[in-house]
Formats: C-alpha cells, structure tokens, sequence
C-alpha cells in the first residue's frame, strides 16, 4: 500500500484548497498503483486537475486579498507540471522508473510545496482585510 499523497496533516484549513489537494492525491494515487497500460490516462487526469488547481488558486488569492502569486509559487506550479511532462517521456523508456519517479520525486515536491507556498498562500486569503499585524491602524 502506497502513502497517500496528502493525509491530514497536510489540510491547510481552507475547504476548497484542501478539497483539491485531495481530489490531486487521489488521482496520484491512481496514477502510482496502476498498471503500465493505464499509466498514461491516469497521469494526463493527474496533471489536468493540477493545472486547473494552480489556475484556481491564484484566482482565489486575487478574488480574496487582490494579489498575485508570488514568482517562486508560481515557479514551484511550473516546476510540477514540467515533472509529469518528464514522467511522460520517461514511460516511453521505463515505465517503472517512470512511475517511481512519481511516486518519490513527484511526491516529495507536492508535499514540501503545500507546507510551504500553499500554506503561505493560505494565511494571506485568510487574514485577508484583518490589516498587516504591525498596522498602526489595528493594534491602537
Ligand atoms: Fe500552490
Ligand atoms: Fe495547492
């Protein structure tokens, strides 16, 4: 049995970021516990939902506080999409080391991603209009 992706400690307090975390868990799931035949669909769904993941993220951040998401979140967003582009061309040659790579790899940088940019992004949607804590205005 593999790990999932994103257990509970990985839940940032935010229903619909996390919702999709899950939603991309599962599809990873699939994608390291399939067969070689099914590896490919399972991988294009993988790499769909985070797309259209990391484009409502930064819609979310934009609705909430006006702002954008920083050059290096967006930078990790690229860096995990270029990954299972990789894992694609690396399953024409080996599709166990293919697999392997999402499974390790893969994982390791979604992980480190949510517990550090997402989070991030997290605490700024939800402070969003309390005022920066040293704001002259909100600590008088
Ligand atoms: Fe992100
Ligand atoms: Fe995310």
């Amino acid at each position: 049995m593999v790990r999932p992706l994103v257990t509970q400690n990985f839940c940032l307090g935010h229903p619909v970021i996390d919702t999709e975390h899950a939603a991309i868990g599962q599809y990873w799931q699939q994608a390291v516990s399939c067969e070689r035949l099914q590896l490919p669909l399972h991988l294009a769904r993988l790499k769909k939902a985070m797309a259209r993941h990391f484009d409502h993220e930064a819609e979310i951040l934009a609705q909430t506080t006006g702002m954008s998401l920083c050059t290096r979140h967006r930078a990790e967003h690229g860096a995990l999409l270029d990954l299972c582009s990789e894992v694609a061309l690396l399953y024409e040659q080996d599709w166990r080391k293919a697999q392997s790579l999402l499974r390790n790899r893969f994982a390791a940088m979604v992980r480190e991603h949510i517990i550090s940019m997402d989070l991030c992004t997290v605490l700024l949607i939800q402070t969003a209009g309390e005022g920066a804590p040293c704001d002259p205005a909100t600590t008088a």
